[in-house]
């Protein structure tokens, strides 16, 4: 089922710290999220990423749906040694929406 993009809204409060989205969003600490759906990982020029993005961006890895849905579940164990300090969502729903949010970002 698709996600609801203004609940989503709310739920990315999790994520502000760390990220931007929309127009100017500049990189925090983590990389802005404009365009990140359906997107190449450690895709974002000037920022500075781990080596387990560095080494799945050789491989290919593209952040689907389904992708997403896995890293924003279990951040820490999705993708081992990558540096994104945040505990996940532990609901479906919030993370459909959240992807639903960003979606809306190109
Ligand atoms: C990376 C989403 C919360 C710090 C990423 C990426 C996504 C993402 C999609 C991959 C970016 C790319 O490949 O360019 C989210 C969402 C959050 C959230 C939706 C909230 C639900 C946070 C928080 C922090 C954080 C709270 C900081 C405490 C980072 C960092 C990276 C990252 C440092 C780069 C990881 C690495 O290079 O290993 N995040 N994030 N994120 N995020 Fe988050």
């Amino acid at each position: 089922a698709d996600g609801d993009a203004d609940a989503g809204k709310k739920v990315f409060r999790k994520c502000k710290a760390c990220h931007a989205v929309g127009d100017g969003a500049k990189n925090k600490v983590g990389p802005h999220l404009n365009g990140i759906v359906d997107n190449e990982i450690a895709s974002i020029e000037d920022f500075k990423y781990s080596a387990i993005f560095i080494e799945k961006k050789g491989e290919g890895f593209v952040w689907t749906v389904e992708e997403l849905d896995g890293y924003l579940e279990k951040p820490k164990t999705y993708l081992p040694g990558n540096k994104m300090s945040f505990a996940g969502l532990k609901k479906e729903k919030d993370r459909q929406n959240v992807i639903a949010y960003l979606k809306t970002f190109e």
